[in-house]
């Protein structure tokens, strides 16, 4: 089984170019069957995730073609299966196919996604928006099955705010007669990114970034070329990685609007952080000072940046505390964390943690994407060897994060075997 292995002690320095947004390109990639025309999209991250949606969207027949690592041309006038059942094990987003399939085809079906480490994960919102345009939503045999005669626009309220709620029923409205006006809307910037990407289609979506987004159905979509936006959390997690290592780091070809709450907390802990058009630069030469941190949805700070926090504020000093408001379950990490020395206690959705002079290596294993990309950062702190295992988790949203991270000076391979992990010790030594 394939695993990083670590000798950490080195600052990271140096410039890292940040690929496409993994959770935009998710939704971007569905909705591109939402015409029979071609679409071509690039600034597609070559991620486990990215690729097996495009894998669920060709198994419904529609013509996918690999242009280049990060590009695509998808055609889904030859669509003729609009269950699919394989692919949502292997990503959740693929649920994405039921707002496209519903508002194209007014009729889908998709494997009911499972929980995963960081909570149960319902649809409940994608469920109650789908019925208010007038679907028929039944879950039979782990199957979601939607259709409908035909969709009309609807004044929909989320009772919480989904960002796949918020998209999925983006899609499905973006084709319903009439207008839909969805309340309690999620901003975050791929959610944006989305809407951009479905009016260079054809659709008629304002709103998109504020509360409230405001949809007049259209009868057709037409084909389009589209660029994903810079990933917001890729650059946070190297962001964080520079204030844990001690590092210099510049997150190029990124929005750093998108990076002002990451930017904030840096600023708070005690790091310099010089922002230009497209790049943000993280300098942190001095101990970091504790903070406090909330996950929020967008402008607040993300929910996917809360392990990479919490690490460095592991190292910080002084009483830091870290409150997860989004996701039920999304400290598990702290227990792998604890075996590299940190000393931190989760009490339900609030982490204490008393920040430590350093973490030791340790053999640890990534519970999820982000939890397993801040165990990586920690190992790259920790004074001798770390490996962290099953990270496939890891591939699933970080595209050449171990290559990334040497070209920054972290000593870390990717191995699969004891012999290759002994002759990284014996090279490193
Ligand atoms: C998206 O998940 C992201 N995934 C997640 O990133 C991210 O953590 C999350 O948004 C929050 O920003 C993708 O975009 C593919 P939600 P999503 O619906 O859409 C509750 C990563 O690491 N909820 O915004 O599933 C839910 O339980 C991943 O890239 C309902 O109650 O998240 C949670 O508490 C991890 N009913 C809250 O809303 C619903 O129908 C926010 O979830 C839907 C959600």
């Amino acid at each position: 089984m394939e695993k990083y292995v670590i000798k950490g002690g080195n600052p990271l320095v140096g410039e890292v170019e940040i690929g496409g947004a993994k959770n935009a390109a998710l939704a971007i990639l569905a909705a591109a069957t939402m015409t029979d025309e071609t679409v071509y999209i690039d600034n597609m991250p070559d991620e486990s995730d990215t690729n097996a949606m495009l894998q669920a969207i060709a198994s419904t027949g529609a013509h996918v073609e690999r242009v280049d690592r990060h590009a695509v041309k998808i055609n889904a006038s030859a669509v003729h299966n609009y269950t699919i059942e394989d692919y949502i094990k292997k990503i959740r987003a693929s649920y994405y196919l039921l707002g496209a399939f519903l508002g194209k085809y007014k009729q889908a079906g998709v494997v009911l996604p499972s929980g995963c480490n960081i909570g149960l994960r319902p649809i409940d919102q994608h469920i109650k928006g789908f019925t208010a345009l007038g679907a028929t939503v039944n879950i039979e045999h782990g199957i979601i099955d939607a259709h409908a005669d035909k969709l009309v626009g609807s004044h929909i309220y989320l009772d919480v705010v989904s960002v796949g709620a918020t998209i999925n029923i983006m899609m499905a409205a973006t084709m319903a007669e009439g207008k839909t006006i969805i309340e309690n809307a999620a901003k975050e910037p791929h959610v944006v990114d989305f809407a951009n990407f479905l009016n260079s289609m054809g659709a008629n979506i304002k709103g998109a970034g504020t509360d409230v987004i405001r949809i007049k159905g259209v009868e057709r979509l037409h084909g389009t070329e589209y660029t994903i936006i810079p990933d917001q959390i890729e650059a946070g997690t190297f962001m964080l990685a520079a204030a844990a290592t001690k590092g210099d780091i510049t997150v190029k070809n990124v929005i750093p609007k998108h990076l002002e709450s990451i930017s904030a907390k840096l600023i708070e802990m005690g790091c310099q952080v010089h922002e230009s058009d497209d790049a943000v630069r993280v300098v942190a030469t001095r101990r970091l000072q504790n903070t406090h941190v909330k996950t929020l949805p967008y402008p607040g700070y993300p929910t996917d940046m809360q392990p990479q926090i919490t690490v460095a504020l592991g190292l910080a000093s002084g009483i830091s505390i870290v409150t997860e408001s989004i996701f039920e379950n999304r400290f598990k990490y702290v227990d792998e964390l604890t075996r590299m020395g940190a000393c931190i206690k989760v009490e339900g959705s609030t982490a204490i943690i008393e920040g430590v002079d350093k973490y030791t290596g340790a053999v640890v294993s990534a519970p999820d994407l982000r939890a397993g990309a801040a165990l990586v950062i920690a190992a790259l702190t920790a004074e001798g060897y770390s490996s962290v295992e099953d990270i496939k988790y890891i591939e699933r949203g970080y595209e050449d994060f171990d290559q990334k991270l040497r070209d920054l000076g972290g000593i870390i391979e990717k191995v699969d075997s004891e012999r290759d992990e002994q002759k990284f010790k014996m090279k490193h030594a």
